[in-house]
């Protein structure tokens, strides 16, 4: 089985093109099982703005108390899970939302309970649970949400989650896609880029923001042996006949896996 994991930026759900689902078909016409992690960011802060609650970040992550915790799910399950569902479901995608915190899919432990609060990093995918709804023919939207062992519910950084299954389920690729083409670097594209050139544009400022998360996410995903990750636009058909269109993060300048 060659899975991909596809993170599904926030940034881009009510702007995916027709060609997005394209490249989905083209990806299973070509082998690929598909398993999709969705983020939320816009609509998290839309919802918490609503409800007069302030959003605050530490290093990139959302500081995260029960109050917010509550919005966090309200939104990743109830809402922005659901809209990616009937969007596969409408362009002929069998597609399946998978709570992360239900049937231990994604079990976390806090970062820092005293800085972040309800904030965890993955420590165990129920790989077998995807692996049959794989089999079924059903792609699985995993909505980044962990359980605690304590018995509670800790909000994860989609990126690094797409990276966590990556690794659990030994994807043959990992797509992170956004809103923008790539990593841009004075307005254009990167196609291919190394770890270390992103610590380099990293330093430089290039590169900040939600897209530190991500360049994280695939490097984490690198060093545990994939040959390439992605970051291409929603926007777009990021997958065209065996083409890819991006920038592509390798481990060795003029490696494309
Ligand atoms: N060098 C760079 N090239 C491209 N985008 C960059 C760069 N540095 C920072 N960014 C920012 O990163 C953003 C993408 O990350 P962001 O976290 O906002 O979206 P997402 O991860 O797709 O969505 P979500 O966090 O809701 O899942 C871009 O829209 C851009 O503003
Ligand atoms: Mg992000």
């Amino acid at each position: 089985m060659k899975a991909v994991v596809i993170k599904c930026g926030g940034s881009v759900l009510d702007e995916l093109s027709p060609n997005f689902f394209e490249a989905i078909h083209s990806l299973k016409k070509d082998g690929y099982s598909p398993v999709i992690v969705h983020g939320g960011g816009p609509a998290i802060n839309a919802m918490l703005d609503l409800h007069q609650i302030d959003s605050k970040f530490h290093n990139g992550l959302r500081v995260t108390n029960g109050e917010t915790m509550e919005i966090v799910e309200m939104v990743l399950s109830g809402k922005t899970n659901r809209q990616l569902v009937r969007l596969l479901e409408k362009n002929n995608l069998n597609a399946i939302g998978v709570n992360g915190s239900d049937g231990k899919c994604l079990v976390a432990d806090y970062i820092n309970k005293e800085a972040l609060g309800l904030v965890g990093r993955v420590t165990y995918v129920n790989k077998a649970l995807l692996f049959k709804m794989i089999e079924s023919d059903l792609i699985p939207v995993i909505t980044p949400i962990g359980a605690s062992r304590d018995g509670y519910r800790l909000n994860i950084n989609a990126d690094y989650a797409a990276a966590a299954v990556a690794s659990a389920i030994k994807a043959e690729r990992c797509l992170f896609v956004t809103n923008v083409d790539g990593i841009l670097i004075n307005g254009e594209v990167v196609k291919q880029t190394t770890a270390s050139e992103i610590h380099e544009f990293i330093e430089a400022g290039h590169i900040y923001g939600g897209m530190i998360p991500k360049v994280e996410s695939a490097l984490s995903v690198l060093t545990e042996g994939m040959n390439q990750v992605m970051i291409v636009s929603g926007k777009k058909a990021f997958y065209h006949q065996g083409g890819w269109e991006g920038t592509a993060i390798t481990n060795k300048a003029g490696v494309v896996g």
